[in-house]
C-alpha cells in the first residue's frame, strides 16, 4: 500500500507536527524528564555508581539508539500509536503494543506523584527554605509522613494530593491539542531546564569535596560488571530514560509528515538524553562528595539510596548557598517539574491516541477520562505508605515490565515483521544510513542480553525477593502487576478495531 493511500486510511485524528524541530523538542521532552535528574543517580548509586556506567553506555549503544531507530521507523510507517502499528506489523501481536501503553499508564501514575513531590519543594523553597536543616527528615516525615512498612498504609499527605491535582491540571492543558499544542509547550519545558541544570552542575562541582564524590562517579569498579542485576537495571534504565518500550516514541513519529528523517533524528534525540543523564551524575555525586566531606564520611555512607535521593541531596546545597538560596532552590525544582511534564505528557498522549483510534473516541473526553483515572490511581502513592510501593512498582516494572516489552518488540519486528524492511524504509528516509549490523543489533545481540540477564535476575528476585521488603507486598506490588499487565494486553487486543483502522490492519503486511 502507497504512503497515500496510508494517508487517506488514516482517521482525521491527531495533528502533525508542524515544523521539524517540534518533533525533536518534543521527543527530547519525553525522553530528558525526572529518569534522568531523579532516577538516573539513585539507580547508578544502588549498582556501583561508576561501575554502572560501562553497562549504561553499552546499552545505549547496542539498545538505546538501534531501538529508538526502529521505533521511529515503525510509527512513521504505520502512522499509528502502538498498539495498532504493531498489529500492522504482524497480525498476532497488536498486544506488545498494550503491554507498553499499559506499562506507560502506570508508569504515569506514580510518575506524577513524584512531580507532585516538585511542587512542594517548589512551596517550601519559596517559603525560606521550609526544609529546616535536615532534608531527609522533612522529606520523610513532613512530606510523605511515611510509616514504617508497606503493610501499614498510613493516611493521606494532604500537601501531596493538592499537587497531584496541580500537575494533572496542567498535563491536561498541555496536551489537549496533540500535537499542535505540544508543539508549544516543549519550546519552553525543553531548553530551560537544561539551562537551569547546567547553572547546578556548576555550583555542584564548586562546593568543596565534590572531588570524592566525582570520584566515586566516575571510577569504573570492574566487579559490578559480573552481576546480572546491574546490566538489567542499566537496559531498564535506558529504556525508561529514552522513553524507548512505551508506544510513546512511536506514537510521537507517527505525526510526522511523510518526508521526515528518521536515523539523525534518533542519534540527536538519544545522544541529548544520554548527555543529560551524565551531567546530573556530575552534579548529584559532586553534591555527595560535598556531603560526605562535611560528615567525614565516605561518599558511599552518605545517603541511603533510592527514591529519596535527590530530594534529600539537592535541598542540603540550597541549606550551604551562601546568596539567594531560596531562588536557586525553587529554580532548581521548577527545573524538575518542567523536565517531567513533558515526559508525563508523552506518556499520556501515547494512550489516549491508542484509546482514540481503537474505539474511536473523542480526544477531550477520552483525555478527561484518562486524567483523572490516573490521578485517583496515584492517591495511593500519596499515603504514608505510598514510598514503598512506588520503590517496588517501579522496580519491577521497568526491570520486568520495560524489559519483557522491549524483547517481544525486538522479536516481533526483528523476527516476524522483517528488520531489513525497517531498515531499508529508514534508509530511504535518512540522511545517515544504517547497515546489517543493526539488523543484528534487534534480532541476536538485544534480545539474547534481555532474556539472559532477565532469567539470572529473575531468578534472584524470586529466590531473594526485593529491596528487603516482606514478600507478600513484592507478591502484590511486583508480580501480580506485571501478570495484570499481560493479562490486560491481552483482553484489549481481542477488542475489535474500528471500522477504518481495522481496514488499514487488514493491509498491513502489503504495507511492506
Ligand atoms: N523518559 C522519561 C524520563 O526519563 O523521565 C520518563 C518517561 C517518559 C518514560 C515517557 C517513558 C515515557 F514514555
Amino acid at each position: 500500500m502507497g504512503d497515500e493511500k496510508i494517508e487517506l486510511l488514516k482517521p482525521k485524528g491527531p495533528a502533525k507536527w508542524n515544523k521539524r524541530s517540534a518533533f525533536i523538542l518534543a521527543a527530547i521532552g519525553s525522553a530528558v524528564g525526572l529518569g534522568n535528574v531523579w532516577r538516573f543517580p539513585f539507580v547508578c548509586y544502588e549498582n556501583g555508581g561508576g561501575a554502572f556506567l560501562i553497562p549504561y553506555l553499552v546499552a545505549i549503544v547496542t539498545a538505546g539508539i538501534p531501538l529508538m531507530i526502529l521505533e521511529f521507523s515503525l510509527g512513521h510507517k504505520m502512522a499509528s500509536g502502538a498498539p495498532i502499528s504493531f498489529g500492522k506489523a504482524h497480525r498476532k501481536s497488536e498486544w506488545v503494543g498494550w503491554v507498553m501503553v499499559i506499562v506507560g499508564f502506570i508508569i504515569t501514575v506514580y510518575y506524577a506523584v513524584i512531580m507532585s513531590w516538585c511542587f512542594n519543594y517548589v512551596f517550601q523553597a519559596v517559603n525560606s527554605l521550609g526544609w529546616g536543616d535536615s532534608p531527609g527528615e522533612f522529606f520523610n516525615q513532613t512530606l510523605l509522613q511515611i510509616t514504617d512498612g508497606p503493610g501499614s498504609i498510613g493516611g493521606l499527605s494532604w500537601p501531596l494530593v493538592i499537587g497531584l491535582v496541580l500537575t494533572w491540571g496542567a498535563i491536561y492543558f498541555a496536551i489537549r491539542k496533540g500535537a499542535r499544542s505540544v508543539g508549544k509547550v516543549v519550546l519552553l519545558t525543553v531548553p530551560l531546564p537544561w539551562l537551569l541544570l547546567v547553572v547546578m552542575s556548576i555550583r555542584g562541582a564548586t562546593l568543596e569535596g565534590s572531588a570524592a564524590g566525582l570520584n566515586y562517579f566516575l571510577n569504573p569498579d570492574w566487579s559490578a560488571l559480573l552481576d546480572p542485576g546491574v546490566w538489567l537495571s542499566a537496559y531498564g534504565q535506558v529504556f525508561f530514560s529514552f522513553s524507548l518500550a512505551f508506544g510513546v516514541m512511536i506514537t510521537y513519529a507517527s505525526y510526522l509528515p511523510r518526508k521526515a528523517d528518521i536515523n539523525n533524528n534518533a542519534v540527536i534525540i538519544s545522544l541529548s538524553d544520554a548527555a543529560t543523564s551524565f551531567l546530573a551524575g556530575l552534579t548529584v555525586f559532586a553534591t555527595l562528595g560535598f556531603l560526605a566531606q562535611s560528615g567525614h564520611q565516605s561518599v558511599g555512607e552518605v545517603m541511603t539510596a533510592g527514591p529519596g535521593l535527590v530530594f534529600a541531596v539537592y535541598p542540603t546545597i540550597f541549606n550551604q548557598m551562601p546568596f539567594w538560596p531560596g531562588f536557586f532552590a525553587a529554580i532548581f525544582f521548577i527545573m524538575l517539574l518542567l523536565l517531567g511534564i513533558d515526559s508525563a505528557f508523552s506518556l499520556v498522549e501515547a494512550k489516549a491516541e491508542a484509546w482514540i483510534t481503537k474505539l474511536g473516541l473523542r480526544r477531550k473526553p477520552t483525555l478527561l477520562v484518562i486524567c483523572t483515572i490516573a490521578m485517583l490511581m496515584g492517591l495511593f502513592f500519596a499515603t504514608g505508605s505510598g514510598l514503598y510501593w512506588l520503590d517496588i512498582v517501579d522496580n519491577f516494572l521497568n526491570k520486568f515490565g520495560l524489559i519483557l516489552g522491549g524483547l517481544f518488540e525486538c522479536i516481533v519486528l526483528g523476527w516476524l515483521y522483517g528488520s531489513k524492511k525497517l531498515r531499508e524504509y529508514a534508509n530511504k528516509q535518512s540522511e545517515i544510513r544504517i547497515g546489517r549490523w543493526w539488523d543484528f543489533l534487534i534480532k541476536y545481540f538485544t534480545p539474547l542480553i534481555l532474556i539472559v540477564t532477565f532469567g539470572l535476575d529473575l531468578y534472584r528476585t524470586i529466590s531473594e525477593g526485593y529491596g528487603g521488603y516482606p514478600d507478600w507486598a513484592v507478591f502484590v506490588g511486583g508480580w501480580c502487576v506485571v501478570a495484570l499487565i499481560f493479562i490486560l494486553s491481552f483482553l484489549f487486543s481481542r477488542i475489535r478495531t474500528r471500522k477504518r483502522e481495522a481496514a488499514d490492519l487488514e493491509g498491513g503486511e502489503a504495507d511492506a
